[in-house]
């Protein structure tokens, strides 16, 4: 079996197909278990730090509930309201908090920020989302894949549609290389991937079997897909100035009824990490819809509210799978 005791889990990078593969059919025991009511908690008395520099919805909860589930206690830090980062160096927040605490989860925004924690903390660190990068949410979404197509995830064939080069983008390359997948990124050039992890993804790629495509056409990236994913056009912590040229260049790449047509795939699904930019009754979809129009959004309600949408299955995954790398971290 594997054992990734005390290992950090900061990006994909640093796992074998075979331990990716190991998590997600641990976090399907555990999701099994739970609804079943016998699930067994491995980590009781232990406590993780949540750091959110950014919000989260998602992800905190999922660290929440799992951790509570496994008997683990939980401490949520904030983007206010601690020193880190302004009075206190990343360096010795790790050496507090490790002195402390059997686990840190970081979202923030340097790749290098939750590298330092790492470094220094002597405990394990999780990487709950970075500019970078978003491993955890990688994890629910295979898992999600997995239950929606009867095949392995080898023989599966996905299209990111949209920013591809922020941290899902990112990840879902790199997670999809090593996974040996089929995995098409769609965006304007100069929304790809920056040429290091395109290549570190092409060499993993060379060893799994994986097919990589990264291209600007809509009607090559989805065809025959059983995934179309999306993400929103500006992410957390970019200045609000980028949503003008954003939507500008990636109007094209809006996921909606005739992008689904075009796989050709009747049982295609929707996938979307979210929060999603799809409906205008919230504050900043309102600001979106008043500046730039109904149509600057990554995805619309024809798709996000069709059946194809599996989007709530992703979310809930979160959890399940976030219990999985605590699970194989710090249980015993
Ligand atoms: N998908 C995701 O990470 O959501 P949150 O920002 O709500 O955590
Ligand atoms: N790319 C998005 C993902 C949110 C889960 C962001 O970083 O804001």
């Amino acid at each position: 079996a594997f054992n990734l005791k005390n290992r950090s889990f900061l990006t994909l990078s640093d796992f074998s197909g075979e331990e990716i593969k190991f998590l997600l059919k641990l976090a399907k025991d555990l999701k099994s278990a739970k609804y079943a009511g016998y699930e067994v908690p491995t980590l009781t008395g232990k406590d993780i730090a949540l750091i959110f520099e950014k919000d989260s919805t998602r992800t905190r909860v999922g660290f929440e509930v799992a951790a509570y589930d496994q008997g683990a206690r939980v401490t949520y830090l904030g983007p206010t309201g601690s020193h880190i980062g302004h009075k206190e160096s990343v360096k010795d927040t790790a050496r507090v908090l490790g002195r402390i605490y059997d686990g840190i989860e970081y979202r923030g925004f340097g790749q290098k920020v939750v590298e330092t924690l790492a470094q220094y903390a002597g405990v394990p660190v999780f990487n709950g989302l970075t500019d970078e990068f978003h491993p955890t949410q990688i994890l629910a979404d295979f898992l999600t894949m997995q239950e929606h197509v009867e095949k392995p995830l080898h023989q599966t064939r996905y299209a990111f549609l949209g920013d591809a080069g922020n941290n899902m983008g990112n990840s879902l390359l790199i997670g999809g290389a090593k996974m040996g997948m089929d995995v098409r990124l769609c965006a304007p050039k100069n929304c790809w991937p920056v040429e290091s992890i395109q290549q570190e993804a092409r060499s993993v790629a060379r060893e799994t079997g994986a097919k990589l495509t990264l291209t600007e056409n809509v009607d090559e990236a989805v065809r025959d897909v059983d995934f179309v994913y999306t993400d929103v056009w500006v992410s957390m912590g970019e200045p609000k100035e980028k949503w003008a040229e954003r939507i500008k260049i990636l109007r094209p790449y809006q996921v909606n009824k005739d992008v689904l047509d075009k796989t050709g795939n009747p049982h295609v699904r929707f996938m979307h990490c979210l929060p999603a930019f799809h409906d205008t009754t919230t504050s900043v979809g309102a600001e979106i819809k008043a500046e730039f129009g109904l149509d600057a959004m990554e995805v619309i309600d024809e798709v996000f509210e069709s059946p194809a949408s599996i989007v709530f299955d992703q979310a809930e995954n979160r959890m399940h799978t976030i219990k999985a790398v605590l699970v194989a971290t710090l249980g015993g």
